[in-house]
Parts: C-alpha cells; sequence; structure tokens
C-alpha cells in the first residue's frame, strides 16, 4: 500500500483520563510528573457497518471475523468542550473529526463538532484529505481550537473538521508529523501534531508515548505520553533501530516461528494500533498457512487452517521475540473448520492482535521503538522518559 494508504484504519474507542484521575488504574498507582495518561475502551465493529459497535468479550468468536478493532477515546473540542470520540492511531497523524453536517451519519455516532458554536474556531481555509489503506477516505478542512483531555489544554490546536468521509469514526492520528496528509500527498505544510504539541505545551519532556492493553482480551488499555509504565514490562525494553520509510516509524521483523518452523521476513514492519490482524508478504503468508495446515482455502479473506493449534506464533525482532498464542490467533468459524487471522499481500503491517502481547514504546523524535513482553498486571509504577 502506497502512502498514507501506508496505514489502515484502526479504531480505538479510548475513554480518556488523566492518571491523576485514573480509577481503571487500580492497586498500587504511582504517579509521575510529566505523564499523560489516557486510558481506552477496545471495541470492535462491522467493517462495512459499525452503527452496531459491541465491547469485546472474552477471547475471539466468529462473529469477530471481518470486524475491526477501535481503540477509542474521548477529546473535548472548542469553547464550549464539544465531546467527540476518536479512534486512536499509530498509522497516521491527523486528528480529524466529523463536523456536524456529518450528524446522523454512522461516522458521527461519537459525536461532532460544530465550529459554529465555539468561540475559539478559526478557519485555517486549508484542505484536509485522506486515504488510509484499507481505502476509506476523510475531507475536509483544517481548523484551530483549543482540545482538552485529561487535564490537558491546547489552545489553537490544528485539526481537521470533515464533511464527508467513507470511515466510522474520527481518528487521532499520532505517528510521525512526515506522515501527516498535506506532507504526503503534497498540497500543504507539515504542522505541530498532537504528540509533538504536548511537548511543546511543556506537558511531557520527550516526544514518546506507550501502548499497552490490560490483558490479551481486554477491553481497555492505556496511552501513555512521555511515560511508560515499570510494572507492565515483562523483562528488559529493547530498541529497535527506524527502518523502511523516512516517513513511517517502522522496525525490522527478522523472522515468524510457527509449530517449530522459521518463517524468514527480513522486511520493516508498521507496528499499527490502527489495524487489527497482522499483514505480511504473500510468500511469508503462505509459509505460514502451511505450517498451520491450511490448503490455500479461505473464508471471508482470512485462511482456512487446522482447529488444533498449540503453541505461539512467535515474532522475532532484533534481541526480542513476541509470542501471541495461537489459540488467539486461530478462530472457529463453525462445522469444525478455523481462519487464522493472518493477511497476506504484503502491507507489512502488525495490528491489534500482535500489539496486545507487547509493551510498546514509540520515540517520535529518535524514530526508534522499545519493545518488550507485556506483563498483564493492575499493578502500576509509571515513570517519565
Ligand atoms: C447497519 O446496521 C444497522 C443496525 O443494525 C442497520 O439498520 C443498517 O441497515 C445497516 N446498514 C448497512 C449498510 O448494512
Ligand atoms: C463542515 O465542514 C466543511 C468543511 O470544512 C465546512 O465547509 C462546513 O461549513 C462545515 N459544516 C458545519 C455545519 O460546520
Ligand atoms: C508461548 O509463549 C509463552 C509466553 O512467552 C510461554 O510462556 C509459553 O511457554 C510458550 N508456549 C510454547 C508451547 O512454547
Amino acid at each position: 500500500m502506497p502512502s498514507v494508504l501506508f496505514q489502515t484504519l484502526a479504531t480505538i474507542a479510548i475513554f480518556l483520563s488523566s492518571l491523576s484521575e485514573a480509577a481503571p488504574l487500580d492497586g498500587l498507582t504511582k504517579r509521575a510528573d510529566k505523564v499523560i495518561g489516557l486510558d481506552f475502551d477496545y471495541v470492535v465493529g462491522d467493517v462495512q457497518n459499525t452503527t452496531e459497535l459491541t465491547k469485546r468479550g472474552d477471547g475471539y468468536d466468529a462473529e469477530l471475523i471481518n470486524k475491526k478493532s477501535f481503540y477509542l477515546t474521548y477529546l473535548e473540542l472548542g469553547s464550549d468542550k464539544q465531546k467527540v470520540g476518536v479512534d486512536i492511531d499509530t498509522g497516521s497523524s491527523d486528528l480529524w473529526v466529523p463536523n456536524s453536517s456529518l450528524y446522523g451519519r454512522p461516522v458521527a455516532q461519537y459525536g461532532t463538532y460544530d465550529s459554529l458554536t465555539s468561540k475559539t474556531s478559526r478557519n485555517t481555509h486549508q484542505p484536509f484529505r485522506i486515504v488510509y489503506g484499507d481505502l476509506s477516505s476523510t475531507l475536509g478542512t483544517y481548523v484551530t481550537d483549543d482540545v482538552t483531555f485529561g487535564g490537558v489544554d491546547l489552545k489553537d490546536f490544528q485539526f481537521a473538521q470533515t464533511f464527508q468521509s467513507s470511515t466510522n469514526v474520527g481518528i487521532l492520528g499520532i505517528g510521525l508529523e512526515s506522515l501527516e496528509a498535506p506532507v504526503i500527498y503534497g498540497y500543504g505544510n507539515q504542522y505541530t501534531n498532537l504528540p509533538f504539541a504536548l511537548k511543546e505545551a511543556g506537558y511531557i519532556d520527550s516526544v514518546k508515548y506507550s501502548l499497552y492493553l490490560n490483558s490479551p482480551s481486554a477491553s481497555t488499555g492505556s496511552l501513555l505520553f512521555g511515560g511508560k509504565d515499570l510494572a507492565k514490562i515483562d523483562g528488559e525494553l529493547v530498541t529497535l533501530p527506524h527502518s523502511g520509510e523516512d516517513a513511517r516509524l517502522d522496525v525490522t521483523l527478522n523472522s515468524i516461528t510457527v509449530s517449530g518452523k522459521v518463517i524468514d521476513v527480513t522486511a520493516p514492519v508498521n507496528l499499527d494500533s490502527g489495524t487489527t490482524l497482522t499483514y505480511l508478504s504473500n510468500s511469508v503468508y503462505n509459509a505460514f498457512v502451511k505450517a498451520l495446515g491450511g490448503n490455500g482455502q479461505k473464508f471471508a479473506q482470512l485462511p482456512i487452517v487446522d482447529c488444533q493449534q498449540t503453541g505461539n506464533l512467535t515474532y522475532n525482532f532484533d534481541g526480542i521475540s513476541i509470542d501471541v498464542p495461537l489459540a488467539d490467533i486461530v478462530q472457529p468459524i463453525g462445522f469444525n473448520r478455523c481462519v487464522a487471522q493472518f493477511m497476506g499481500g504484503g502491507q507489512n503491517i502488525l495490528g491489534d492482535t500482535f500489539l496486545r502481547y507487547a509493551y510498546l514504546v514509540y520515540d517520535l523524535e529518535t524514530k526508534e521503538i522499545s519493545m518488550a513482553k507485556a506483563k498483564f498486571t493492575t499493578k502500576s509504577d509509571v515513570v517519565a522518559i
């Protein structure tokens, strides 16, 4: 997939709150200065029709086929603090929200933004248009206005209000500024996006954030701007250098291991909260499917594989491997048949099925990602980074 076509849409419904008011972190919550915490809700929705988003229960079931995961959070926009839910996306870099002309459409189910009722809204008259990796697209214009969440109050922050969209929910892109739609498509200038605005305003000291889901089957997770939670890191964080295209924060995946077979990958991959599944090259996909006893048949675009799978799908990076239980990847579709949540096509994206087993720290200044196995615990020991 080309450019911001680069990313697949993610969707995370997140409920923001600062650590100070973070009820979900019961147990030993330790506060740190210069850390902004965002807790989010994990929700899944139909790819075609997300009017019926449901909270994920334990484990996968057949109903989740063709569903997309969303990390949803709520922002307050404008002088009148309009509450709008957005999907946190590490694979794109613009914040956009549906405006009130989209009221009543599926994309507006988490709220809309009305520039007329906010006294602080200013239209920049700069266009915004973006096409995501799933070919969904959005059109609008940029405004500047106040954005508040979890104790943060950003004045005159630039985001897009959109009047046309084929996606399901507004997007909070938190990737590199070089991946902003006007830069990628060459129709406008780079601007300060949310992670960098938090540093400029002095809320955090470095443009880093860590991403964590509270358990393999969690319906909640958290994003920490400027911090990491030591209690949730199993072993050491290993820092991986940037690889691949400059504009995108990718790291090299060396190989995957499944059923004792090591399958070479050696390619840059994007760790994208906006994507649900794993997407690798067709040759990796074919070797993976073969190792799981598949014969090339598909259901709902996913490969049919043997239902009896034990052990892990292991993602091997330089100095760190992340295990994902195959039981989590393989799901029944009835009549004793199963599919694996794994796609070919060569986009090289690791989405939610991978992310939930890793503790990830994204550094947008050095363009590195640090990675460890996630330790699932309600304990918390947050430090600034
Ligand atoms: C989406 O789901 C809603 C609620 O079930 C239904 O009324 C509507 O017809 C669906 N839309 C499409 C395009 O399938
Ligand atoms: C919605 O956004 C478009 C594009 O920015 C703008 O022209 C239109 O006036 C907006 N509509 C409302 C109701 O805010
Ligand atoms: C799968 O990975 C987990 C977590 O790293 C590990 O504890 C377990 O032993 C692995 N299972 C197998 C069969 O290797």
